[in-house]
């Protein structure tokens, strides 16, 4: 089982916020949304922007090269020209610490 990544302190990443940090190679981006933590992928389908950078639109991480969305609770894809979902991850709380880990290999 893959190990949890220390992401930054939970009083660091307000609502709205977003961070990155490197877990095994992969670049995964935390959100903050209305106090719940959810991660992708930082990587966009369509042609690799870079998501955490973008604009967050209620539940979506609009992408700001083309402008493809999509939902941060699930990774599915919600406007084109991206067709294919993102990873997500587990995000938890510990000791007051937010931490992500790469569960897709476990
Ligand atoms: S790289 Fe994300 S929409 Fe093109």
């Amino acid at each position: 089982m893959s190990d949890w990544v220390d992401v930054t302190t939970a009083a660091e990443l307000s609502p709205g916020a977003s961070c990155v940090v490197e877990v095994d190679g992969v670049m995964i981006a935390v959100f903050n949304l209305d106090g719940e933590y959810y991660a992708i992928e930082d990587i966009c389908t369509h042609d690799a922007g870079e998501l955490a950078s973008g604009e967050l639109a209620g539940e979506e991480i609009v992408c700001p090269r083309h402008g493809a969305r999509f939902n941060i609770k699930t990774g599915e894809v919600t406007a084109p020209p991206a067709y294919e979902d993102v990873p997500t991850f587990p995000v938890r709380v510990h000791e007051g610490k937010i931490q992500v880990r790469d569960d897709r290999w476990d």
